[in-house]
């Protein structure tokens, strides 16, 4: 299995405090029995250049790299970041580094507050650029919740959209969100989006056993090479997409 969203780089964001939580996170991923990691650091472009954002990355991947423990995993690692929506990203040179590494698929989150003004336009100039952007985690934002053609939108648009694993482990209201989107066929992968060792495990299999269980192996399967494909920097197989109707007060 591959797990395209994780932040186990240590010392860089809000995930791996430290390197020996870097380290148990990457058992914990081996547990899991994922054979593939894409680590996923934070870039905040409001927060933090990308000039910055670029050396830290490569200082924890340093830190990292260098320990026997991540020498002898038997996972193979790349590189990408998971980049909070910004208008000011259009304006950077270089977002090929930002992309997950060796790929033109670009992991990218939003605000959960509020609906980010030109989403739209904005995910459209990046797929006009080469880009393909991976919209993160998509059951998180109120606003696609309340309105799920705007995510129909996009993805017909052009983007792609994972749901977290830790979704399906809760039965909460953005579980049933995530099933609605995976009913309407906006969802083309599960990941992680582990942070430690105890909140925000590694915990992809569990994902996949409450989607087995719904939705059937085969499903499952497509979901895994969906984000092995990726990780190679290969086109997916896409499904087609239903769109959400509304009927009485409820997106069926
Ligand atoms: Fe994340």
């Amino acid at each position: 299995m591959t797990d395209l969203h994780c932040h186990i780089l240590p010392g860089i964001d809000d995930g791996a405090k430290s390197i020996d939580i870097a380290l148990e996170m990457i058992k914990m991923q081996e547990e899991q029995g994922v054979n593939k990691v894409m680590l996923t650091p934070h870039f905040k472009i409001d927060e933090m250049t990308y000039q910055d954002f670029i050396q830290k990355r490569k200082e924890s991947q340093q830190l990292l790299f260098s320990r026997e423990e991540y020498k002898q995993s038997s996972i193979t690692f790349k590189t990408g970041s998971e980049v909070y929506f910004s208008l000011k990203l259009l304006e950077l040179d270089d977002l090929q580094s930002l992309c997950l590494e060796g790929t033109d698929y670009m992991l990218i989150e939003f605000s959960t507050k509020m609906k980010p003004y030109g989403i739209k336009e904005a995910l459209m100039d990046l797929i006009n650029l080469g880009y393909t952007p991976i919209l993160a985690h998509v059951e998180r934002y109120g606003y696609f919740a309340e309105n799920p053609t705007l995510l129909y939108d996009l993805v017909m648009g052009g983007c792609l959209a994972h749901i977290n694993a830790e979704t399906l482990l809760n039965n909460g209201v953005r579980k049933k969100t995530a099933m609605k989107y995976l009913k309407w066929d906006l969802v083309h992968f599960l990941c992680s989006d582990s942070h430690s060792c105890e909140h925000r495990i590694p915990n992809i299999k569990e994902g996949y056993d409450v989607l087995r269980k719904e939705f059937g192996e085969e499903y499952v399967q497509w979901l895994i090479s969906n984000s092995e494909k990726v990780f190679d920097g290969k086109e997916i197989d896409l499904s087609v997409v239903k769109k959400p109707k509304k009927f009485l007060n409820f997106w069926i």
